[in-house]
């Protein structure tokens, strides 16, 4: 009887090591690289000592991988021979902070060699950035590989944009698997960081031909926005203008007020009729409301088809894949 036991058992743990080796866990680096979390987090902090923009930085490079054939580290590719970068598409305009996933990919490097995928440090990294400027905390998961394409058409497609309507975005985030509450909550990120007024200043006048300008826009905002924008379209207003690099709560308060800084943002609070209201006003209301969706909506969006087990690679260089030759990528910088 012993024996016919057995065969049941050895197929429950194969299905069991099956099923581990294509989901993500908070245990994959606990034997190859023990520290990860500790590298990861000393590395963020010291990057926003010198770069106050460094975790905004940091997250939107996560979301705009995850948007795009999931989070695979796609979106930090440059252009090479057989790679059509995404960070040239129109989404990804003005996107910064590559210099900072190289260094905290040197740190991980130097103590874990070719062990953690570069995927793995946005989503670890992205982690950091938002506790460490006092927003909540969660346990990352880990077992993500490298792509070894850039699927620029993807990102032309996939990334969402400040001028959509709300159906639009809503639209984005569902063919990713992502529902309303994820786009309100992940939208929060917009607490912190910067825009270019490029992305916003279309709001001030002749409002989708209107005549008028945008009319869900607090007009002492707008007039506040324009003295900031005389200086040109490349200058930087800050997302929240009340605590503008503190992960808070206060992205929802200023939407209640016809603050948001994007036509995108703004969104979620004026549209006549949207469920997204409710959402916002949840979120206003109690920040440990915000703080608990935007840690499920963060694992949910690290979740998005990621490479694992023998597909892709662990990318030794985050901005190019492994040479054939030599498999680990010869750096030649
Ligand atoms: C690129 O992205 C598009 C849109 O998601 C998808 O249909 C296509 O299969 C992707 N291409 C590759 C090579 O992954
Ligand atoms: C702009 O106008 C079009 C046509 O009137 C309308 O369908 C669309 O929802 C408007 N967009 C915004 C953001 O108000």
């Amino acid at each position: 009887m012993a024996s016919s036991n057995a065969i049941p058992i050895f197929f429950l743990l194969a299905l069991l090591f099956g099923a581990s080796s294509a989901q993500l866990s908070e245990t994959f680096y606990d034997r190859t690289c023990p520290r990860l979390p500790n590298i990861v987090r000393a590395a963020v902090k010291k990057a926003i000592e010198t770069d106050i923009r460094a975790g905004a930085k940091l997250i939107r490079l996560h979301f705009h991988d995850c948007f795009v054939n999931g989070c695979d580290g796609s979106v930090l590719l440059e252009d090479a021979p057989g790679i059509v970068s995404e960070l040239n598409s129109p989404g990804n305009q003005g996107i910064q902070g590559l210099e900072i996933v190289d260094a905290i990919k040197a740190a991980v490097e130097s103590e874990c060699p070719n062990t953690v995928s570069c995927a793995d440090i946005l989503a670890q990294a992205s982690k950091d950035s938002v506790d460490v400027q006092g927003g909540p905390s969660w346990r990352v998961l880990y077992g993500r590989r490298d792509s070894r394409i850039a699927n620029k058409t993807g990102a032309d497609s996939g990334l969402a944009s400040p001028f959509e309507t709300l159906v639009q975005l809503k639209k984005k985030f569902s063919d990713v698997g992502l529902g309303t509450t994820d786009l309100v909550a992940l939208s929060g990120a917009h607490t912190f960081g910067r825009s270019r007024c490029r992305f916003f200043s279309h709001r001030f006048a002749n409002f989708n031909n209107t005549g008028r300008p945008d009319p869900s826009l607090d007009a002492n905002y707008r007039g506040f926005l324009q003295g900031v924008c005389s200086a040109g379209p490349d200058t930087r207003a800050n997302f929240d203008p009340t605590t503008p690099d503190v992960f808070d709560k206060n992205y929802y308060t200023n939407l209640q007020a016809g603050k948001g800084l994007l036509q995108s943002d703004q969104e979620l609070f004026s549209t006549a009729g949207a469920d997204t209201i409710a959402i916002v006003n949840s979120f206003a209301a109690r920040e440990g409301t915000f703080f608990k969706e935007f840690r499920q909506s963060m694992i949910n969006m690290g979740n998005i088809k990621p490479l694992t087990g023998s597909r892709g690679e662990i990318r030794k260089n985050c901005r190019r894949v492994n040479s054939a030759m030599g498999g680990e990528g010869h750096d030649v910088m």
